[in-house]
């Protein structure tokens, strides 16, 4: 499996941080991902996460500018004024949005940033990994959020990102153990019937959306 294989959630970062912001804090950082991308945005890294199995995994890829740390959101171990941008990777729906987006503005330098980068609900991909567990209430409870922050808006976008799996068991299998499910005949069905005539494809390949914030005090 690969996600979004052509980097175009990376590209984002390309967008929004033009120059090094000194030090950017990554919000659910997971396995490091998107970490390594980031790097190339600042000075320093802090990446948090509360799982400490996905940090272990971040370590072996990332750089010696980031720094990981197993925390939350809701709680930055920094100091007011502290950075120079915080970004939520596919994280903020995870956790009370709305106290995560004051702890983030707190650590903030005077005019800096906080980008928001979250899954969009109904794509292929999304629905897929529905079947198992639906999270898109809790999209729209993080993107109210951002609407009720006070923050200001400063950029807002789309971008198309694909799933590339090998063949269409190694999806349902991937989907699956995400969950740490073994895969049953049910909702194996549903997913099927998701997939359609792609379900043949040779890799196949499933569409994505994410959608990003850029934010502003
Ligand atoms: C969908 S994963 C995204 C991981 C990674 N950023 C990526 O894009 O591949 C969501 C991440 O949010 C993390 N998370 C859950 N609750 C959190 C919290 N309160 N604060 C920060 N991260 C949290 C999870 O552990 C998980 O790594």
């Amino acid at each position: 499996m690969h996600r979004d294989i052509e980097n175009n959630e990376a590209g984002i970062f390309n967008r929004c941080f033009g120059s090094r912001a000194g030090r950017i804090v990554e919000i659910g950082c997971g396995n490091g991902r998107l970490t390594c991308h980031l790097e190339k945005h600042a000075e320093s890294v802090l990446g948090l996460d509360p799982c400490e199995a996905d940090l272990d995994q971040a370590r072996q890829c990332v750089g010696t500018a980031v720094q990981l740390a197993v925390g939350s959101g809701e709680a930055i171990p920094l100091e007011n004024g502290a950075c120079g941008a915080v970004v939520f990777t596919l994280s903020l729906h995870h956790q009370d949005s709305a106290r995560a987006l004051k702890e983030a503005a707190r650590t903030l330098n005077a005019k800096e940033r906080i980008l928001v980068i979250e899954p969009k609900a109904n794509t292929l991909g999304a629905n897929l990994f529905a079947v198992i567990d639906d999270e898109s209430h809790r999209y729209v409870i993080a993107e109210a959020a951002i609407q009720d922050s006070g923050l200001k808006v400063v950029d807002y976008g789309d971008v198309l990102i694909h799933w590339t799996f090998e063949d269409y068991n190694e999806m349902v299998e991937y989907i699956f153990g995400y969950y740490g499910l073994n895969p049953d005949p049910e909702r194996e069905s549903a997913m099927a019937a998701l997939t359609g005539a792609r379900k043949n494809d040779i890799p196949l390949i499933v569409e994505d959306e994410t959608r990003f914030w850029l934010l502003e005090p």
